[in-house]
């Protein structure tokens, strides 16, 4: 018979390892088909501005990128915190569709609560599945998502199971999710008090990052993002923290074309990495994109989601840049260049969430280190910085030298 499915190996059992004294059987005849096969990704991530201006082609093109001569049919689920702050965008949307009825059809706009509530809300992926029951959402009709990184995450995690995989569209309105959690191939929700305990890895059909977003959010949203902009250039490139810390001014009066490069510069890297690392869905046990994160995800929850996720990661990376010079792997001077360039973002290095204490009397934020480590499997691997621009990889804390860099960022935080 003719094998289907192309035949990588054939593996014969191994004769002289089954027997053993007394057992002087042949093993049961066993055969291996090893099936093999990639597939290739590839998702346009589009900077753009004013979207939904009907002259505006981005969404209608990427909807039709695949199949010409048809309408798709589009199921859009809207962060409540957008639609607030622009009450327009719902009707603007509709005018959209209805501009581009040849290519686009609207089967439903739905509000949705924005912020890791909806992360945290149970019910809220059934609620989704739900709708797109309702809606007949299939494989060839687009979720469009727009919203900050907590709703991308859950409508992704939906998109994901249903049918196996719905096609997403990512529309980032967030600082950070602009630069970093829109354009990756992470979907999540959190459960059982767990951050991200479920979720997908399932890259998006595409990302239509539209600047206009940017403008209307509150002043810590524009900033938080800030951050993951910070941790890519301590990991990857010391020229663009360079340039961090020469247009911190501009960035935190919110000049556009200083805003427009820092989401761009980030996003590239963040795409450079996911696509370049060999690594993508996260199979290792190393996650160099999470500098910072273990100790930031601990205290999002800690601090009841009172801290933004970009600000949980700026205390995170102070507080590693201060453990790795305390380990003797970062000059001084450096950790306290990545310090001084949160703090003039805006960043408050310190939150009390970093005192509280677990059942058996341990700081809290120290299990974070364990839970980074369950969510990841296998060894114990923390990224840290060994000068600006380059990231190593750790597998073991010092507990002492930890103490001590909470107490330095403790001292550094009080007024003086
Ligand atoms: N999937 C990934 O790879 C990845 C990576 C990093 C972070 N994340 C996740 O992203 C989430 C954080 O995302 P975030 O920082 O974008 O914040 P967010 O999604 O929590 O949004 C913050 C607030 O801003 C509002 N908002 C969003 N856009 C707005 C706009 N244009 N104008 C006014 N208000 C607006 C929201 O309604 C919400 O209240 C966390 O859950 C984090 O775990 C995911
Ligand atoms: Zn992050």
């Amino acid at each position: 018979m003719k094998q289907d499915v192309e035949l990588a190996d054939r593996v014969a059992p191994d004769r002289e390892a089954w027997r053993t004294p007394g057992r002087e059987t042949d093993p049961p005849a066993t055969e291996t088909y090893v099936q093999r096969f990639t597939m290739p990704v590839e998702f346009p991530v589009v900077f753009t501005q004013d979207l939904f201006d009907p002259s505006n082609p981005a969404l209608a093109d990427v909807a039709s990128r695949l199949e010409r001569d048809k309408r798709h049919r589009l199921f859009v689920v809207l962060d409540d915190g957008v639609a607030k702050a622009m009450p327009d965008l719902a009707d603007q949307v509709a005018a959209y569709v209805n501009h581009h009825g040849d290519r686009l059809e609207l089967l439903a706009l739905d509000l949705a609560p924005g912020g890791e509530a909806i992360k945290n809300q149970a019910g809220a992926v059934e609620g989704l599945l739900q709708r797109m029951l309702e809606l007949a959402v299939d494989r060839h009709s687009y979720v469009v998502a727009i919203g900050g990184g907590a709703l991308l995450d859950l409508v992704g995690y939906a998109a994901g199971i249903c049918h196996r995989g719905l096609r997403l569209i990512r529309v980032p309105t967030t600082v950070l999710a602009q630069n970093d959690s829109g354009v990756g191939v992470k979907n999540g929700a959190n459960a059982f008090g767990v951050k991200n305990f479920v979720g997908t890895f399932a890259p998006p059909f595409a990302v239509l990052n539209d600047f206009a977003f940017i403008d209307s959010l509150e002043w810590r949203d524009k900033i938080a993002g800030m951050a993951e902009a910070v941790k890519v250039a301590l990991i990857r490139d010391a020229g663009y923290f360079n340039w961090l810390e020469a247009n911190a001014a501009a960035l935190t009066a919110f000049e556009v074309d200083a805003m427009r490069h820092m989401i761009k510069r980030c996003a590239e890297l963040h795409l450079q990495h996911i696509g370049s690392s060999g690594d993508p869905f996260e199979q290792g046990s190393a996650r160099p994109l999470d500098y910072g994160h273990w100790s930031a995800h601990k205290l999002e929850g800690l601090s009841g989601h009172e801290l933004r996720h970009g600000e949980a990661v700026a205390i995170g990376m102070a507080l590693d840049a201060r453990y790795a010079v305390l380990a003797g792997m970062l000059a001084a001077a450096e950790g306290e260049r990545i310090c001084r360039l949160l703090e003039n973002l805006g960043f408050t290095l310190w939150h009390p969430s970093l005192e509280m204490t677990a059942a058996n009397g341990e700081l809290a934020v120290l299990d974070g280190l364990r839970e980074f480590q369950e969510h990841l499997g296998g060894e114990l691997t923390i990224t840290l910085i060994a000068a600006i621009g380059r990231g190593v990889e750790v597998h073991s804390i010092d507990g002492g030298h930890m103490l001590t860099a909470l107490d330095w960022l403790r001292d550094r935080a009080r007024p003086k």
